[in-house]
């Protein structure tokens, strides 16, 4: 097997390719003047197990192009096997018409990997994991609860935890940790009475002198998780972490966390974390490079993936 490095995520790739005891590709992935995007493989992939890193990320589209063509240019490379390897993969919250006359971008971005020349796909924490459905080539869809289950059975086994969802649509992934650990699960009934912005509505099950374990799949303007951090608080909680796999965390999402009432907000390294987010005092980084390299392995040795999540 071989592995490169799209731009989107370098230590992430860094980390999967010293866990597998390989060198990165030697490759160029840059932008013309007009950003267009240009890659050369600098070394032979003929006949080879090719793993191509690159979460779609912000800048979404610009990641995604750079996805598209490294993808081309090893498939034109002759690789015998080229995996897109997504562990944040943009659009997916496009994955239904939420009205007429709208796109569903999750399956546009499929068609897309899929006619630029991957094989399959390998990622993690699907927003939906009926996405799986939009390829016709194999997707393996890692879960980052092992590694978060390990984390909060290291740091708050003992704290009377409860995990509670912060809105109907994640109670799958919820119940999932909360079964893990062993722990109550409860719910915030979220309505959202406007894109970007979110109101809770309601707790269902009991908070009152509890540690909230909130879980959710993706942090964006961080309005989900620090209103209901705010509501668990106002219904007795002790204190609120939040795990979320990925801290898309745009626009003033970083200052949101950290004048919120989240003693801690988790998430990984699916998205490569910004200055601010390093900075940031109650935001921390689990990385799940061991896991993903584990997979890109498995996958190459064609032995099973699905123990992983064991
Ligand atoms: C929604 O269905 C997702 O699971 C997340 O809850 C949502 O994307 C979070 O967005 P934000 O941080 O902007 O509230």
């Amino acid at each position: 097997m071989k592995i490169v490095a799209g731009n989107s995520n370098q230590p992430l790739a860094e980390l999967i390719a010293a866990y597998c005891n390989l060198p990165l590709t030697n490759a160029i992935i840059r932008r013309f003047s007009d950003q267009e995007v240009f890659v050369e493989i600098r070394e032979n992939v003929r006949g080879e197990d090719m793993f191509l890193i690159q979460p779609t990320s912000f800048p979404a589209n610009d990641n995604l192009m750079e996805l598209l063509v490294t993808l081309d240019a090893l498939r034109r490379a002759s690789a015998k096997r080229v995996t897109a390897v997504v562990p944040y993969f943009g659009y997916a919250r496009q994955d239904r018409k939420p009205g007429p006359r709208t796109p569903i971008s999750a399956k546009l971005v499929a068609n897309l990997i899929t006619s630029a020349g991957a094989d399959r796909v390998l990622t993690l924490d699907l927003h939906a994991g009926q996405i799986q459905g939009f390829f016709d080539i194999p997707v393996d869809n890692l879960i980052s609860a092992p590694v978060m289950e390990n984390d909060i059975r290291e740091r708050f086994s003992n704290d009377n935890i409860i995990v509670v969802s912060p809105d109907v649509g994640g109670v799958v992934r919820a119940r999932a940790i909360a079964k893990r650990i062993d722990a109550d699960l409860a719910i915030v009934d979220k309505r959202r009475e406007q894109a970007g912005v979110s109101e809770v509505m309601n707790i269902i099950g009991d908070v009152r002198d509890r540690r909230c374990i909130l879980v959710d799949d993706i942090i964006d303007s961080a309005g989900t998780v620090c209103n209901a951090a705010s509501a668990l608080q106002e219904a007795g909680a002790t204190s609120v972490v939040g795990y979320v796999t990925h801290g898309v965390l745009s626009g003033g999402a970083v200052a949101r966390v950290a004048s919120s009432s989240l003693e801690q907000l988790v998430i990984t390294d699916s998205i490569q974390a910004t200055q601010p987010v390093r900075l940031a005092q109650n935001i921390r980084v689990l990385s799940i490079a061991t896991l993903i390299a584990e997979a890109m392995r498995r996958i190459s040795e064609e032995s099973s993936v699905s123990s992983l999540f064991n």
